[in-house]
């Protein structure tokens, strides 16, 4: 009933972006300002992305993609990675019933052999079993960079062309877009980034070429539905020209 009143309210039902990437940073300052640990921060943030994921779900919206761990972010303390991959297994070995009930098809943008095998199975699992899945498509980035993906697919390119597979007029961005981790998926829409930092941070560089971006100051932990809301209304009231022309003008 709610979700039905927003959906007319903006107009989501007929018009939902196709493709909404999130950013969900702020979890430490969140923290902070509570005088918790870092790490709580975190697990208060894995909570908000379970409750949003599911309303991007209940709102139509067909790719979403967030940005959980980057390739940077291993720099960070020993106690505070551990506590982050804790999350991972926890929420991956709770989670698969969930998606299969939501339909979502959940996929990993990322070099997987980073993670901890025990890790990497669950992942494995999860994008294995949930592949017929009709729904949302969930993209969780982790151990993402889009520095790191491009160079993978240039690499895979290369070896092609090495190979005699394909000739060098045969690059185009079709064949770069389909060795991407988001290979066959639709450019991104919209891109969120939480937490009040007005910067991409290595992530979906290519695929968010004529996105639109909303920074907005609100910490991860306090994104609820109601920010996703306005976030998708202003997004609506962006006029999008793809280096074109817009009708009215
Ligand atoms: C985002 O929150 C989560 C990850 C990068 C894993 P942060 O941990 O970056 O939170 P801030 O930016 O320090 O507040
Ligand atoms: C971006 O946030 C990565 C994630 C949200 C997973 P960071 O906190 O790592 O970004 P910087 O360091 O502020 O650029
Ligand atoms: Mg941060």
């Amino acid at each position: 009933m709610v979700i039905e009143c927003m959906r007319s309210k903006f107009n989501l039902k007929s018009n939902p972006p196709g493709h909404v990437a999130i950013i969900m940073d702020g979890n430490g300052r969140w923290a902070k300002e509570r005088l918790m640990t870092r790490s709580l921060g975190h697990k208060f943030g894995a909570e908000n992305f379970k409750s949003i994921t599911r309303y991007c779900g209940s709102l139509g919206i067909k790719y979403l993609t967030v940005f959980a761990f980057s390739t940077e972010n291993w720099k960070r303390s020993s106690k505070e990675v551990d506590f982050i991959m804790g999350l991972f297994e926890e929420y991956l070995n709770k989670s698969l019933e969930k998606f299969l009930h939501e339909n979502f098809r959940v996929i990993f943008l990322g070099d997987k052999n980073g993670f901890p095998s025990k890790i990497r199975d669950l992942i494995n699992r999860a994008e294995n079993e949930t592949q017929k899945c009709t729904g949302m498509v969930l993209n969780i980035a982790a151990n993402y960079g889009s520095k790191a993906e491009i160079t993978s697919a240039v690499k895979v390119i290369a070896q092609k062309v090495k190979n005699d597979q394909i000739s060098i007029d045969e690059i185009d961005e079709t064949l770069i877009s389909n060795n991407l981790y988001t290979s066959n998926q639709p450019e991104v829409d919209l891109v969120i980034r939480t937490g009040g930092e007005k910067r991409v941070s290595n992530f979906l560089f290519w695929q968010s070429a004529y996105a639109e971006y909303i920074f907005t100051d609100v910490l991860w932990p306090d994104f609820d539905s109601k920010c996703m809301d306005r976030a998708l209304k202003e997004f609506s009231s962006r006029k999008r020209r793809f280096g074109g022309m817009t009708v009215d003008s």
